[in-house]
């Protein structure tokens, strides 16, 4: 059967690259972001190394909330099918709370958070249907804790964890998986202006990892694993007079 597929964010970092990851692994795509011009350059290189894949691309900003059912569905009905959505768009804006970044805060949220939550319910509108189906929610390390210098990035990152973790449980009856992908450090633009990046890995290796756990169906998994797992596990129990002490910028 074919299987399809729906990344939001997919004109660069991790998102352009599991599109090339899915098209490899012989998925019909569906790519959204809000640089048109950027996907439309991203299709015709992916249809050069994968000339038989479906690829509809389509302009989307995920905070343009009532935008993203319509997008949705047209990618859907020109696949033919959804069997997997992922909700990758994000940003950061964050910056030290008490340096008047508000409009950055709010960005952050409206993106990471809300456009997540809203690609997430219309995913769920369009599955339920068939009762069948998978949405992914990129999410972080990053909200496991919160993390001092991007207090709203991780604020939005734990958002959308708690908010997956309670979706899981609400879908279950229509047939839909939730899977949470918590990433460490993958070397996109996103953080390549930061001085530390522990642990980073290729965007090809981290889409590697990422489009292996989704196909594995997974609940909620840091990529890679390892060593993050435990740095996680680590992050979580860490009492609060411990956590006070540690500045990651
Ligand atoms: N890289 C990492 O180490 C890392 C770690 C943890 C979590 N993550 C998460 O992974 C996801 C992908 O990030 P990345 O590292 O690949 O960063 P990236 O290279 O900066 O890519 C971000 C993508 O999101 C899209 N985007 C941003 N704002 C958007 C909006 N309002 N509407 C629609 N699309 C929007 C961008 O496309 P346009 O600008 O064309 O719209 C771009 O395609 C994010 O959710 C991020 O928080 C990344």
């Amino acid at each position: 059967m074919n299987r399809n597929i729906i990344i939001t964010g997919a004109s660069s970092g991790i998102g352009e690259a599991l599109a090339f990851e899915f098209a490899k692994r012989g998925y019909g795509l569906g790519l959204t972001a809000r640089r048109l011009n950027v996907l439309k350059s991203i299709q015709k290189k992916i249809k050069e190394q994968y000339p038989n894949i479906q690829i509809e691309i389509q302009a989307l900003d995920v905070t343009d909330y009532s935008k993203i059912p319509v997008v949705l569905k047209k990618l859907t009905n020109a696949l033919g099918s959804l069997e997997i959505l992922v909700a990758n768009a994000g940003m950061s804006a964050s910056q030290a709370v008490g340096s008047g970044n508000f409009e950055g805060d709010r960005a952050t949220i409206e993106t990471n958070l809300l456009g997540a939550i809203a690609t997430v319910e219309a995913g769920v509108q369009i599955m339920k249907k068939g009762k069948s189906g998978q949405i992914v929610g990129i999410s972080s390390v990053a909200g496991f804790r919160g993390i001092a210098g991007a207090a709203s990035y991780s604020a939005s990152k734990a958002g959308l964890s708690v908010y997956l973790e309670a979706a899981r449980n609400d879908v279950k009856e229509f047939g839909i998986h939730i899977t949470t992908i918590n990433p460490g450090y993958i070397d996109t633009p996103i953080n390549q202006k930061r001085k530390v990046r522990p642990f980073v890995i290729t965007v090809e290796k981290g889409a590697a990892i990422i489009a292996k756990q989704i196909e594995g169906r997974v609940f909620e998994v840091c990529a890679p694993v390892f060593p993050w797992v435990i740095l996680g596990t680590i992050m979580k129990i860490l009492p609060g007079w411990v956590w006070r002490r540690i500045k990651v910028r």
